[in-house]
């Protein structure tokens, strides 16, 4: 199994590869996060924006499993499959989800609401689709499962969790009105029903035994990783390689290549550190030539230059084997291009390390600059990439010791070079 997953504060462009190179692979399967994501698919003149399906779901061969790390909000997940449906493609068909996915509730996207205002100032700037709440239950072992749908008490179940986070949500003194919300609800979970609801890891491993070639999609990030990112800014699940074990249970052994991408500056989206993020024009131009705005929530993402220290670090914890280049054409009208190659700490020294607390480390970025290569050729090819461009290239590969395989150049499957 190769996993792909992003290195930066996450949407790197990962639905957007998993779509091309899906027609190398036999089984697409995610394993973590869920309707936080927005993955952005563009191919024949279209726009797809995936939340919790795998990014293989266009292509009629190819198997797509939503692993057991995977958090499901089976109204998205409704909205989802019609909306595929409606290109006439039979989701049914090459969807699998697996029993031991976790579900969100109503309640769920309520609580993180309720704790995201109680934070005030601090909070994380949440996509407010239940994640954190979600991942809490599991983890406090709570939670209800996919396969819990299937039984005849699931109502009582869920009217057990329920219970519980009404008691919460009284202490946090948050209103809300829960009638319509658990009408859509059930309304999902009678759809869902009718869905393929798998023991997935029985299921993705036999066909590690057929030797079929499957790619692990990953969601978010890794510096928005749970344990590595930039703690508590971050999201509730391993957005790193080891994620993919644990969320479709998956040997380590069965690992090949881990994809890592990454765009050639950086953007976040949501509150926390971001030592490179540009407040000037240049920040609003990156926002502008790269529509820098989320797939999910449809915020403006904060945007800066590329982040090595923060790569190196993202690198390592995911033993990242390729690396993916995005949006260079993004950066096609920019004169000079800068890099942050080091962190200057706040007595002055330089490091590369990736600091233990970003947020109150006080690093600056210590800023390399690069000329820009101008408009880059409709069809990028190896021959007439421009020197400036492969002068930036060679760079981030010598200081990353990785090689970078893909650089894309458009939203568009086909603006993709191949190396
Ligand atoms: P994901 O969450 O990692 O799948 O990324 P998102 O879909 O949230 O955000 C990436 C955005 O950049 C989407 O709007 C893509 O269509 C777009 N995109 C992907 N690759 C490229 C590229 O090489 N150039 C440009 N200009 N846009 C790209
Ligand atoms: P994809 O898969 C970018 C961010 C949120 C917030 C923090 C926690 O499209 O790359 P959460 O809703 O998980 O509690 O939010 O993480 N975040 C993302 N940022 N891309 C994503 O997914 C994200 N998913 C969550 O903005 O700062
Ligand atoms: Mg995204």
């Amino acid at each position: 199994m190769d996993i792909l997953l992003g290195l930066q504060w996450g949407d790197e462009g990962k639905g957007k590869i998993v779509d091309y190179l899906a027609p190398k692979y036999d089984v697409v399967a995610r394993f973590q996060g869920g309707p936080n994501a927005g993955h952005t698919l563009e191919f024949e003149g279209r726009k797809h924006v995936l939340h919790q399906i795998p990014s293989g779901i266009y292509h009629e061969s190819i198997t797509n499993i939503i692993g057991n790390g995977v958090v499901l909000d089976p109204v998205i997940l409704k909205r989802e499959i019609l909306e595929i449906e409606k290109y006439g493609h039979q989701v049914n068909k090459n969807l699998f989800i697996s029993k031991k996915a976790h579900i969100i509730l109503p309640t769920h996207r309520l609580l993180d609401a309720a704790l995201e205002k109680q934070k005030g100032d601090k909070k994380i700037g949440s996509t407010l689709k239940g994640i954190g709440p979600v991942y809490q239950d599991k983890i406090g072992r709570l939670g209800l499962r996919m396969g819990d749908i299937l039984d005849s008490n699931f109502k009582e179940k869920y009217q057990g969790l329920v219970d519980n986070h009404k008691a919460i949500l009284k202490r946090l003194e948050f209103d809300y009105d829960l009638e319509p919300l658990e009408k859509d609800f059930f309304e999902a979970i009678e759809f869902a029903r009718g869905l393929n609801i798998v023991d997935s890891e029985a299921f993705i491993n036999k066909a590690v035994k057929e030797n079929k070639k499957i790619v692990a999609e990953g969601a978010q990030g890794s510096l928005l990783d749970v344990d590595f990112g930039s703690y508590p800014f971050v999201t509730s699940s391993n957005t790193t390689s080891a994620g993919a074990c644990s969320g479709l249970g998956i040997a380590p052994n069965k690992i090949k290549e881990v994809f890592g991408i990454f765009k050639a500056y950086c953007t976040r989206v949501g509150s926390g550190p971001f030592p490179t993020e540009l407040f000037d024009e240049t920040g609003e131009k990156l926002r502008k030539e790269g529509h820098e705005f989320g797939a999910t929530t449809g915020r403006p993402r904060r945007c800066g230059w590329i982040d090595l220290p923060a790569l190196k670090y993202a690198i390592m914890v995911n033993g990242v084997t390729q690396l993916f280049m995005m949006k260079a054409d993004v950066l096609n009208s920019f004169e000079e291009i800068q890099a942050c190659t080091h962190y200057e700490m706040p007595d002055g020294s330089q490091t590369d390390d990736f600091p233990y607390d970003l947020d109150k480390s006080g690093v600056k970025p210590v800023l390399k600059s690069f000329k820009g290569w101008g408009e880059l050729p409709k069809e990028l090819s190896e021959e007439n990439l421009p020197e400036a461009l492969k002068t930036y290239i060679k760079f981030l590969e010598e200081e990353l010791e990785v090689p970078i395989k893909i650089i894309s150049f458009g939203p568009d499957r086909s603006e993709t070079l191949l190396r």
